[in-house]
């Protein structure tokens, strides 16, 4: 199978991470974590992973049994990873969905993201005891809310291919990019030890990442437990946006996330653990990670993988208002 030999020579090098694609499996407004029972919710996501993802996930339930596929090419990876979606705002007032585009080195996967689960730091496995998530662990990172950029972890990269990397902002990119936007959402990694999740989906998580896969340094005592560091990249394939022409002609730059942030600032992800078992803390737990026993599947299995859409409503883009929501037109 070439693609299960190109997953596992993409771990080999470092062996102090797992990184693999993950389809898109829906695209709607639903946020289980922080708006459970809302449909809608109040901003769309794009979303990847097993298929229990809904509007409410109960705590209780442990996804990684009752899930049935996933888009991730890890196929005992049930989880649940989200992030707003981008838009480009056209002078005239309009808004256009920006499609994403997989990491090339994934293989052929429809849109997605690039999932990482990183040990030590992106070269080294360190000698820390890494533990899983459970059952019912969810987390947040950023806010939408959030007016200025300070967490390192969270940032964009302008692509000039698709290989480009570093030169990292913590604000949209102020020109066009020729291969489009990467989104960058580094998760914290030491965890309290007890709480699934917490009131605002932060508290229970310390975040010492430095950014750009770098070794975080020893988690607080109020947060002793050392996680994976997970990690998401979202490649906005923003192409048909570039023709400067089509920019707003007082220099600011025309593309805005889904809950109305065209600085970037606001940028968060979500995730919601749902391995199957034991499996994470087994491939955490390997000297190396090309020697886990990790289950794989095809491409074309993992694109295969879908939910109903809930929130039945035009999502690709809108005269005005889509971007807040309050009724598409
Ligand atoms: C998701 O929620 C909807 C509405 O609450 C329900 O009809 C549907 O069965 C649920 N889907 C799954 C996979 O649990
Ligand atoms: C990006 O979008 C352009 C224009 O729509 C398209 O031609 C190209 O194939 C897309 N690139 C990828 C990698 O999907
Ligand atoms: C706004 O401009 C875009 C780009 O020229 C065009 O595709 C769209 O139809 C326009 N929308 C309206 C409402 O005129």
């Amino acid at each position: 199978m070439k693609w299960l030999s190109l997953a596992l020579a993409l771990a080999a090098p470092s062996q102090a991470y797992l990184r693999f694609g993950c389809a898109t499996l829906s695209v709607q407004r639903l946020d289980p974590v922080v708006q459970p029972g809302s449909v809608p919710s109040s901003h769309l996501h794009q979303i990847v992973g097993g298929n229990a993802f809904n509007a409410t996930m109960d705590p209780a339930v442990d996804v990684g049994n009752k899930a049935t596929c996933t888009t991730c090419s890890f196929s005992e990876d049930f989880s649940n990873y989200w992030t707003a979606v981008l838009y480009f705002k056209h002078q005239n007032g309009s808004y256009k969905r920006v499609p994403q585009y997989p990491n090339a080195l994934l293989g052929s996967l429809t849109g997605g993201m690039t999932i990482y689960y990183v040990q030590q730091d992106f070269n080294s496995n360190g000698k820390t005891k890494i533990t899983s998530f459970k059952p019912g662990f969810r987390m947040t990172v950023g806010s939408p809310t959030t007016a200025q950029g300070s967490n390192p972890g969270l940032r964009y990269t302008c692509l000039k291919d698709i290989m480009t990397r570093g030169s990292e902002t913590n604000d949209f990119p102020k020109a066009p990019c020729a291969a489009g936007i990467m989104a960058i959402h580094h998760f914290p990694a030491c965890w309290d030890g007890k709480n699934l999740d917490s009131p605002n989906h932060q508290d229970h998580m310390y975040n010492t990442v430095k950014g750009a896969f770098q070794n975080a340094g020893a988690c607080p005592s109020s947060h002793p437990v050392r996680m994976p560091q997970v990690a998401y990249e979202t490649m906005w394939n923003t192409t048909q946006f570039n023709d400067k022409s089509m920019w707003p002609k007082d220099g600011s730059q025309p593309f805005v996330w889904s809950f109305d942030d065209s600085k970037g600032y606001g940028t968060h992800g979500d995730y919601l653990f749902g391995w199957k078992g034991d499996a994470l803390q087994r491939a955490m737990d390997a000297t190396s990670l090309t020697g886990t026993d990790l289950k794989t599947q095809s491409v074309a299995q993992a694109n295969k993988c879908a939910i109903q859409t809930t929130v039945k409503e035009p999502i690709d883009g809108c005269k005005s208002s889509c971007i807040l929501r309050k009724g598409l037109n």
